[in-house]
């Protein structure tokens, strides 16, 4: 199974006797994690329908090269997430899909492999898009991989992030909090000389692309800051952030919160919390409940910029 956040299908089909093996690239407990699924020759491959067109194209790809020569590529998802135009999004290494079935908004697909299918290039690699970025240090060469947030191009609160940002003095240790491809943690990483950058996603797609992006930096695949994997790294003069406010579909300042309530206790003495978030969500009571000095370093179009000090 690839791409399910819920163990509700895998259990009910290990429960109907099927082994299941489980990869997501996001961190998930319970099941295995990492920038492409793990190698195998499975009966079927269950895969849940991303949102990218591309990503659908690369995920059918690697299921593809999964399933034995008389095994299915299944492919479910609902309506309102585009399963009624998946099949626009088949690689040539699938044989057209077949409506297994349709239930409330959701359906299910199947697929063999296509007659002249002859294995295709199995690497996440195969699927890199090498774009130039300019975020005012001049032109960068950039890599992305689909499904990856803000894909080939520089998200616009991003920019007003690093427009404002102060960067910390020379030697200062940085976390990228939901670094995604890595902009932020490599910015500052070239505007503070002798700095740590770290970065953190649950994302092993785009810590992938952040590994090259972002020579020198230390990627942590982790969807809180209390992942173990940070234990011993802080603490920090900067937690710098454009976070999340989506699950899914979902607006949601779960992580925001998260970030705040134990951002604190990993900021050094004289550290600073910097995040930007759409104004119009309540950033201020978080902040507050949580610093000192809270102040807001600048407002642009729907964005606000914050700085937290402990
Ligand atoms: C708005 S994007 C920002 C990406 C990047 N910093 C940029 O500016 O282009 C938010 C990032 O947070 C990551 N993310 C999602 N859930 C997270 C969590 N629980 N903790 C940390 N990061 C998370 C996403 O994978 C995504 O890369």
């Amino acid at each position: 199974m690839m791409g399910d956040s819920t163990p509700v299908l895998a259990r009910a089909l290990e429960a109907s006797g099927r082994t299941v093996t489980r990869w997501h690239r996001f961190l998930h407990e319970g099941q295995e994690t990492g920038p492409w699924p793990p190698a195998g020759s499975f009966d079927q491959v269950w895969v849940r329908l991303p949102r990218s067109a591309r990503e659908v194209r690369m995920l059918l790809t690697a299921a593809a090269a999964r399933i034995h020569p008389e095994g299915r590529v299944i492919l479910y998802g609902a309506k309102d997430e585009g399963i009624r135009s998946a099949d626009n999004h088949r690689p040539p290494a699938l044989a057209p899909f077949h409506t297994a079935l349709v239930k409330r908004r959701c359906r299910v697909l199947t697929a063999t492999l296509a007659a002249a299918y002859a294995g295709g290039d199995d690497t996440l690699e195969a699927w890199a898009t090498d774009v130039t970025l300019d975020w005012g240090a001049g032109p960068r060469a950039w890599r992305y991989f689909p499904g990856v947030f803000s894909h080939g191009r520089l998200d616009p609160a991003t920019a007003m992030l690093l427009r404002h940002l102060d960067p910390p003095g020379p030697g200062a240790r940085i976390l990228d909090y939901g670094a995604g491809t890595g902009i932020i943690g490599r910015a500052l990483m070239e505007r503070v000389p002798g700095s740590t950058v770290h970065l953190l996603d649950p994302d092993a797609i785009a810590l992938h692309a952040a590994r090259t992006n972002v020579p020198g930096a230390f990627a942590v695949q982790a969807s809180s800051l209390e992942h173990p994997a940070l234990a011993g790294r802080g603490p920090y003069d900067l937690i710098v952030s454009n976070p999340p406010i989506h699950e899914g579909k979902r607006e949601t300042l779960g992580v925001v919160e998260s970030l705040v309530a134990r951002g604190a206790a990993l900021l050094a003495p004289t550290g600073r919390l910097v995040l930007v978030i759409q104004r119009r969500l309540p950033a201020e009571p978080l902040l507050r409940s949580a610093y000192s000095a809270t102040r807001v370093l600048a407002d642009e179009g729907p964005f606000r910029l914050w700085e937290a000090g402990v």
